[in-house]
């Protein structure tokens, strides 16, 4: 491979700072050769490279010599479908190493790549796409050392870095989240928007009294057992390592997976600061913790788009690696590990140990927007190093009697506080041993808080007032009182520290606390804002609970399309005429064979389509005798889920604990399914089939009974109301703190947790509401009345982007959508496939009652006018598929009239529903 080094490193670097998180230096693991048998790839699967030989690369921009790999792009995500390829070799280009679904795939890349210097082939053509699969896929292939080496293979750099590639993984365009064949669906739409008041830009000061008061949202869902027909399994694909102390459920997709998951080297985002074990990494090669703190200037964009208005870029990226500061000790070396200790809904304790079994250790409780970075350490020298460089290092007057205050001001002109609390009250007389290295007393024991300043003496105020406490776990509580629409959640934290009881804690909230913070809470607020990754500037506020009101619920939405206004669910007399010619095609459908497939995603898809469906001709267009059979055939399939014989029958995980597809087991293949056994997108999944059983249950209450165990089994998986259940975590999905889901699960990803179909999230707030209140779980439908007014507000905080959004950078938010949003990034692109009528579609399907109250009509229209309009890049009417059908769908938010004509067309090419929609709900829909 005839490039040098340093170029190549180069090159490397710089795409690092481009979005393109696929190709950062790292160290190798340590237990492989960098070397990998690209030569037994011939075998059908491609076999990709994820390490770079030892002799490629020499040193590393900062000068540590030694062996490197590229990064695995970890943003694991499997796309709908295998994508079979007979792949028998390739290189990558600017892409080295990118990896994500489970399987063999594709990336779309620029033509002008893959047939130039690409060294792809596909049936002896060059690759239409760069290939690559899943993480897990690509471990057997690094060799154990101690095997003997099976060939080398080159890596060629493209020379020409003009594009800036933030796309993930569009797969080719096959690849749709959309059903596989399409069919026709109905879900109307009010014509009357609510006038859910959207979002203020900033903090507000409304008076807003606390509602603590009313239904209590988080009552125990059940302590039903298990049904005796699903089976117990311990031998998850992923075994739990490096949580020692938690028998019981852990929860799988927060923001400190990332400790306990693969390298353990990648970032914990707890706003503003991320964390992160170093783990050697350059360039200070520490193994303490890494506190990193982005500022605006230092994001890195991707290329501008040249068709959507006002140019916004495709996506940007927090740097990753900056080592501002670490807090560290003398002891911890390359032995060191990592434990996670007390993993709950909004903290872990992340522990580190010179060795396994050492007496000593430090123990870092993250809490989701603490306000102080703490160590607390028990016999060892504390070490506090920065890959910034430390320019001086100043002690400052204690704040109070026993605790030791240092400025620090870093090269790059930063302020930085310490605050150490020694258990023995001596002075710890840290010290400035170097421009990179701060050291304290050996044996130390006590707590050393880091938080980053930008606001001098008057952030030293507010910073004196709080330190020597911190937070140490949270607790949620909530109310609504339907009469006045309103509910209110109050998170409350536990905590630590010297003078515990006499100081109260410094916490940071997000802009959607920000707005709707109660009368009491809005007078913790302080004026020091700092910067987060992904959710605009965080507010520092004093005090040990905050508690939010939300106002305007959705309570009187049903399941029919209207509600909003008028209260009437009439539709015209013509309306009803047309669904009940357009019904019976779509009622025909094979719903034991659209239903009964070997993904729960598309299956719950199904089921519900047919409910509602069904729901619309029984009910809307009053017609029982037309919904008759297919209803029964719909119970018929909904009990082959009930009896768990579908294709592949769910499992209870005994290791993470909690109800999973086997598909994974049966297979082998982590992505299967999106990814279901691993916890991906399980609010997806059961979001449907809860929704179906709440229509259901709606027209057959004594159907209810004999079905309640499973469907409530699915509600305390994916988003359990209580924290004591022995069988589920709580709120798995949801996210009280960030006010929405993520979706990604057991995968380790350099950006952390992610989300990508919001409108599918609001599903699963909008069913566990409707199958609450049809199965009389008055918390339940409480509590999803409540998740849907967060996320009304937080959708248009931080998704869905007006041209008012403040939070999002302003070069970014021309695109509308956020597209997948990270922790640590956004891109404009889905996992399967780069069309915008797949980007934008994703966050609208499917079309429910509830979706004009997270999409506000003001946001519907302008990403319309800049997307779909006739004079739009991709207008609408020449979108091809299923997504049409979305788009025109979604249309009847803002335009009732067109989006019924469209769908009301004859004759009408029900190729343009997505086959997890019908016809005859669209048509309801914009009727209503
Ligand atoms: C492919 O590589 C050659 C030789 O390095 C270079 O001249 C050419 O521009 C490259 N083509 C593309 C599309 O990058
Ligand atoms: C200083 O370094 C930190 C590293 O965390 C970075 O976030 C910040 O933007 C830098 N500030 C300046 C002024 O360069
Ligand atoms: C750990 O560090 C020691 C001392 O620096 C070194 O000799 C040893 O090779 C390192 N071990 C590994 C696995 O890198
Ligand atoms: C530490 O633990 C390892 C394995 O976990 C064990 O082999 C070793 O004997 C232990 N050492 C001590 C001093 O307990
Ligand atoms: C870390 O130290 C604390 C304080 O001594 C102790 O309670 C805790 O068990 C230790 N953790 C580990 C993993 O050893
Ligand atoms: C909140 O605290 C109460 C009382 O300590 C506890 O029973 C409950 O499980 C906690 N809830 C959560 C969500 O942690």
């Amino acid at each position: 491979m005839a490039f040098s080094t340093p170029i190549w490193l180069g090159a490397i670097m710089l795409m690092a700072i481009q979005c393109l998180t696929g190709a950062q230096a790292l160290h190798c693991l340590s237990d492989f050769d960098c070397i990998v048998d690209i030569g037994g790839a011939d075998d059908k699967f491609f076999t990709p490279v994820t390490q770079l030989p030892p002799t490629t690369v020499q040193v590393l921009a900062t000068g540590s010599p030694g062996k490197y790999c590229t990064t695995l792009e970890r943003d694991v995500r499997p796309s709908s479908q295998p994508f079979p390829t007979e792949i028998v070799y390739a290189t990558f280009e600017e892409r080295i190493g990118l990896l994500h679904p489970g399987f063999p795939h594709l990336d779309i890349a620029p033509y002008s790549i893959l047939i130039s210097n690409s060294t792809c082939y596909y049936k002896e053509e060059p690759c239409p796409g760069l290939p690559h699969v899943e993480e897990t896929r690509v471990a057997p292939w690094l060799r154990p050392k101690s095997t003997s080496v099976l060939g080398t293979f080159t890596v060629t750099v493209t020379k020409t870095r003009s594009r800036t590639d933030c796309t993930p993984y569009p797969i080719t365009g096959s690849q749709s989240k959309l059903f596989p064949t399409g069919t026709a669906s109905l879900y109307p739409f009010p014509t009357t928007t609510l006038s859910h008041s959207s979002p203020a830009s900033s903090g507000t000061s409304i008076p807003r009294p606390p509602v603590m008061s009313g239904q209590n949202v988080f009552e125990p869902i059940s302590t039903d057992p298990i049904p005796a027909n699903i089976p117990a399994r311990n031998d998850h694909p992923l075994q739990k390592k490096n949580i020692w102390d938690t028998p019981g459920p852990v929860s799988t997709n927060k923001f400190y997976a990332n400790f306990f998951i693969g390298s353990q080297a990648n970032y914990g985002f707890v706003h503003p600061y991320a964390v992160g074990w170093a783990k050697g990494s350059a360039p200070v090669k520490s193994d303490g913790l890494v506190i990193s703190h982005i500022e605006a200037d230092k994001l890195a964009f991707g290329n501008k788009s040249d068709t959507i208005p006002g140019n916004p870029v495709q996506c940007y990226i927090n740097p990753i690696g900056i080592q501002a500061m670490i807090l560290s000790a003398s002891e911890l070396d390359n032995s060191t590990v990592l434990s996670v200790s007390k993993p709950l809904a909004f903290s872990a304790d992340i522990i580190l140990q010179p060795q396994s079994n050492s007496t000593s250790n430090v123990t870092f409780p993250l809490v989701q927007g603490m306000g102080f970075v703490t160590g607390v350490y028990t016999n060892l020298q504390p070490a506090i190093q920065s890959g910034v460089f430390f320019r001086e290092l100043a002690s400052a007057a204690p704040p109070r009697p026993g605790i030791f205050k240092y400025r620090i001001s870093l090269e790059n002109s930063t302020t930085w506080l310490i605050y150490v609390t020694p258990e023995n009250g001596a002075d710890p007389k840290l010290e400035l041993v170097d421009n990179g290295l701060i050291r304290g007393p050996t044996g130390f024991k006590g707590t050393i808080q880091i938080a980053k300043n930008p606001k001098g003496g008057a952030g030293e105020t507010i910073y004196d007032r709080s330190a020597g406490v911190y937070a140490t776990a949270a607790n949620m509580t909530g109310a609504v009182s339907a009469s006045d629409k309103r509910g209110s959640y109050k998170l409350a934290w536990e905590k630590a520290g010297k003078d515990v009881n006499s100081t109260q804690l410094l916490m940071f909230a997000l802009p959607h606390h920000v707005q709707s913070f109660d009368t009491a809470t809005q007078g913790m607020k302080t004026d020091m804002l700092m910067r987060t990754t992904t959710k605009g500037m965080a507010t520092a506020c004093v005090g040990d609970s905050w508690t939010m009101v939300e106002e305007d619920l959705p309570i009187d939405i049903g399941f029919a399309p209207q509600i909003l206004g008028s209260g009437t669910t009439d539709l015209s007399e013509a309306a009803k005429q047309k669904i009940k010619e357009v019904a019976p095609n779509e009622l025909s459908q094979d719903i034991h064979q659209q239903t009964n497939l070997d993904s729960m995603y598309f299956s719950g898809k199904a089921l519900a389509k047919f409910a509602m469906l069904v729901y619309t001709v029984r009910e809307l267009a009053q017609d029982i005798p037309l919904s008759e059979s297919p209803f029964q055939t719909l119970k018929d399939a909904f009990k082959t889920f009930v009896d768990n014989k579908q294709k592949f029958p769910l499992v209870y995980d005994e290791v993470w604990k909690g109800v999973v597809s086997s598909g994974t087991y049966e297979t082998g293949d982590p992505g299967l399914d999106f990814g279901n056994a691993f916890y991906n997108d399980h609010h997806f999944h059961y979001g449907y089939f809860i929704l179906a059983a709440a229509i259901i249950g709606h027209f057959e209450p004594s159907w209810i009974d004999a079905n309640k165990v499973w469907v409530n089994m699915l509600v305390r998986d994916a988003a359990n109301s209580v924290s004591g259940d022995a069988l589920f975590p709580f709120s798995r999905g949801f996210d009280w703190y960030n006010g929405h889901s993520w979706a990604k699960g057991l995968f380790e990803s350099i950006d952390g947790k992610d989300q990508e179909s919001t409108s599918e999230d609001t599903m699963f707030a909008y069913a566990i509401k409707m199958w609450g209140k049809t199965s009389g779980d008055a918390s339940m439908e409480a509590r999803g009345n409540l998740m849907l007014g967060i996320l009304s507000r937080t959708l248009n905080n931080y998704f869905l982007m007006k041209s008012d959004n403040v939070n999002q950078p302003k070069e970014f938010i021309g695109n509308k959508v956020t597209g997948i949003l990270f922790e640590n990034k956004a891109e404009h692109t889905t996992y399967f496939g780069a069309n915008l009528e797949y980007i934008h579609g994703i966050h609208m399907l499917p079309l429910i009652p509830s979706s004009g109250y997270t999409r506000s009509k003001d946001f519907v229209r302008e990403e319309w006018d800049a997307m779909f309009s006739e004079q739009a890049s991709t207008s609408a009417s020449k979108v091809q598929g299923g997504w049409q059908g979305v788009l025109y769908a979604n249309l009847a938010i803002i335009d009732p009239t067109a989006s019924w004509n469209f769908f009301a067309q004859e004759p009408f090419d029900l190729a343009k529903v997505d086959g997890g929609a019908s016809r005859t709900w669209y048509l309801a829909y914009a009727a209503g």
